[in-house]
Formats: structure tokens, sequence, C-alpha cells
């Protein structure tokens, strides 16, 4: 299992943060943007797409796989997630997103953290035990 250095981490974070910047989300405004590092070396980036018939919303991290995923890579190191929670508080994938991202990357290191920089890492498979798969 390839762990990302503090270097691709730092880089990866700053990525989601600048996603971040690009949500669209004028129905809950709640921000967020997120970072995949790909095992080609590569970063792909997604935002959440809110849409006025709210169920169709997409959250940042599965715009990021979507992105990796049509540019030709489908398995990564480490996601980043950046929020903003207007507290310490910090947010962790969806459980949707959770099992999109299990589909590529079991082991994914995930680190997740709000705009004032605090921040927690995780393992994807401690997020999401017993992931669904047909295997
Ligand atoms: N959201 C994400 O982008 N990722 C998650 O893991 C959970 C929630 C978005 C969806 C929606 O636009 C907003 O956050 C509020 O739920």
């Amino acid at each position: 299992m390839t762990m990302p250095s503090t270097e691709q981490m730092a880089a990866l974070l700053e990525a989601a943060t600048s996603a971040r910047e690009r949500a669209y989300a004028p129905y809950s405004h709640f921000a967020v943007g997120a970072a995949l590092l790909g095992t080609d070396g590569k970063t792909y980036t997604g935002c959440n797409v809110e849409n006025a018939s709210y169920g169709l919303t997409l959250c940042a991290e599965r715009a990021a796989v979507v992105a990796a995923v049509a540019a030709g890579c489908r398995s990564f190191v480490a996601l980043a997630l950046v929020a903003d929670t207007g507290m310490e508080k910090i947010v962790t994938p969806c459980g949707a997103c959770r099992q999109v991202l299990a589909e590529f990357a079991p082991g994914l290191t995930v680190v997740c953290a709000n705009i004032g920089g605090q921040s927690a890492t995780y393992r994807l498979g401690d997020l999401l035990p017993h992931r669904f798969d047909l295997e």
C-alpha cells in the first residue's frame, strides 16, 4: 500500500482548497473541495455541484473520482477533502462517496481538513468496513 509523503499531502490539501472555491452550492451554501492523488502521480480535483432538484447534487469526492476515471486514472494513493463547518469540526466523506472511492482504492489514505487548517487522517477501510463488493 503506497503512503503519500508529507509534501504530497500538503499539495493535495492545497488542490482541494482551490477546488472548493469553485464549488457550486447555492442551496446549502456548504462548499466542499476534494483532490485525489493518482498512482500516476497526477492530481484530480472535484467540488460539489448542487442542483435545483436537490437530490441530483454531486459530492466533491465523487466529482474527483469521475474526473480521474475520465482522464484514464483508476487507482489512487490519497484523497484530501476540505470543507468549512464554521466550527472546529472536520467533515468526513459521506457514505455514498466512501462506497464509490472503495471501488477504486480500498486502501486509500483520506485526509479531511477544515479551512482553519485542522485535519484528521483516516484509512478508507476504517471509514467503510465491509463495503459492498461483488467479487
Ligand atoms: N457534500 C460533499 O460534497 N461531500 C460529502 O461527502 C458530503 C456532502 C456536499 C453535498 C452538498 O452540496 C453539501 O455538501 C451539503 O450536503
